[in-house]
């Protein structure tokens, strides 16, 4: 056969067509198939708040020292500025406002999903969410001020990394880190990458329960979150629940609202036990709670942890009780979107996951266990020395004295020891309180 007429004849059909049918099959995929993924998980108008792509990264960057001295300047004159934004449509902030403090870093995809969930919780209008960033920069602070949901406000850690990147609280020349290879001269075994996150978990939690205009006789509660964190739209309803709970209880106790998720767990179950990571997400407590940890604030300083929830595990363990219980949904509210590749992979497993969960429970038990020998887990003892990386006096001081003047890796430990709610079942239980929803939104509005 001529070659010559072959070709010409697969150009002046067969290609063509073929061309146009994997066009077709690809617009045919496109629609079908890739469109539901991409977007069905967020609701349309909130589409808004996905600015950043799917991998993005802020490049690593160097300031030069003027650049140094006028962000410092900057953030120092915006710490004590605490204007609160969206007052107008929302309100004043009161003594009693429920507070969401989230720490932020670099991690400006995983962030917007979290202000995506965020904007979904019923009550939302209700309270003030406080970002508090290690990490200055100007497209994370426009994703911010386009929040039209709530009030907030930012803040921003002073002692960061991007502004101390050559010495303490930053790398500094005296770290081995930055001494690899000459090792006979002295260096101290940090990491002002990994001490960072410690850092500013205490700087802000500082700065909300001292340095606000309310924080005198402040009355509200604080949930900490993180910038890699989810949250489900009935938290708030939940957080009265549990503030109920805790009249019913003696001694020192905190709320959590985060644990790994898991199937077939009970959406109107609260449980009473220890306080321990990695119930570290979704932490919640107030500022007679935050007194306490203050009078105990070296045994969190000066434990040898970069972990800020198990160094909080041994400031507990040095109060009168020994221990600090904690009022646990025992389904989260709170979950970490650290383990997906990205906040939107997260946001479409999670939709899948919630698919049949039932928020928004109308009746809601908490419950204590109790086996043959009492309370099933009151032997939760931080370990006697921590993991390490906290050893440096100098880390010390200025964790001692934090307002004198805020993430990186991520330590939530996401592999949950065994529940005890599921693991005994020779257990019996003690049921605490039972509640029953029938109060109005503005009673619940009053509470909140
Ligand atoms: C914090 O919560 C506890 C327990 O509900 C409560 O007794 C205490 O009065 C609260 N503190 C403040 C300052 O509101
Ligand atoms: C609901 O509210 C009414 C009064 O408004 C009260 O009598 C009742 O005990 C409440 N609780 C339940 C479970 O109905």
């Amino acid at each position: 056969m001529n070659l010559k007429l072959l070709i010409f004849r697969a150009r002046s059909r067969g290609v063509p067509v073929y061309c146009c049918l994997l066009l077709c099959v690809y617009l045919v995929l496109k629609y079908f198939y890739w469109r539901p993924l991409e977007t069905e998980s967020v609701p349309k108008h909130l589409r808004g708040y996905l600015k950043f792509a799917e991998n993005f990264k802020f490049p690593r960057h160097k300031l030069r020292a003027a650049e140094i001295k006028r962000l410092s300047s900057l953030v120092e004159l915006l710490n004590n500025e605490r204007e609160v934004f969206q007052t107008r449509r929302y309100g004043a902030v009161r003594g009693d406002t429920t507070t969401l403090v989230v720490q932020v870093h670099r991690d400006a995809e995983r962030l917007q999903t979290l202000i995506v969930s965020l904007a979904q919780v019923r009550y939302i209008h209700t309270v003030l969410v406080v970002f508090s960033h290690s990490y200055y920069d100007n497209r994370i602070n426009k994703l911010v001020a386009s929040i039209t949901f709530c009030r907030y406000m930012q803040i921003f850690y002073p002692y960061s990394l991007q502004l101390y990147p050559n010495k303490f609280p930053g790398i500094d020349p005296e770290d081995c880190l930055s001494v690899q290879g000459k090792r006979d001269k002295y260096c101290s075994n940090r990491d002002g990458r990994l001490t960072e996150h410690k850092h500013h978990w205490w700087w802000k939690a500082c700065f909300i329960f001292n340095n606000l205009d309310w924080s005198d006789n402040f009355k509200g509660t604080v949930i900490f979150l993180e910038e890699d964190n989810y949250v489900l739209p009935d938290l708030l309803y939940m957080l009265r629940y549990t503030t109920r709970t805790l009249s019913y209880l003696q001694g020192i106790h905190v709320m959590s609202f985060g644990r790994p998720y898991a199937k077939y767990l009970d959406y109107d179950l609260l449980s009473v036990l220890s306080w321990r990571p990695p119930f570290d997400n979704g932490l919640a407590f107030n500022k007679t709670i935050w007194q306490k940890i203050m009078s105990v604030s070296s045994y969190f300083c000066m434990y040898d942890d970069v972990s800020w929830s198990y160094s909080l595990l041994n400031a507990f363990g040095k109060l009168r009780a020994g221990r600090a219980d904690v009022v646990a949904t025992a389904a989260p509210r709170v979950l970490s979107t650290s383990m997906f590749p990205s906040g939107r992979a997260a946001v479409r497993q999670i939709s899948a996951w919630l698919a049949d969960a039932k928020l928004f429970p109308v009746n809601v038990k908490a419950v204590m266990l109790y086996g043959s020998s009492g309370r099933i887990d009151s032997g939760s003892k931080p370990p006697p020395w921590g993991n390490g990386g906290w050893s440096d006096m100098r880390d010390h001081l200025l964790c001692l004295d934090p307002l004198m003047s805020t993430t990186t890796a991520n330590f939530n430990d996401l592999t949950a020891t065994s529940d005890p709610l599921t693991s005994s079942t020779t257990a019996d239980y003690l049921t605490i309180a039972h509640h029953r929803v029938n109060m109005s939104d503005a009673e619940i509005r009053h509470l909140l």
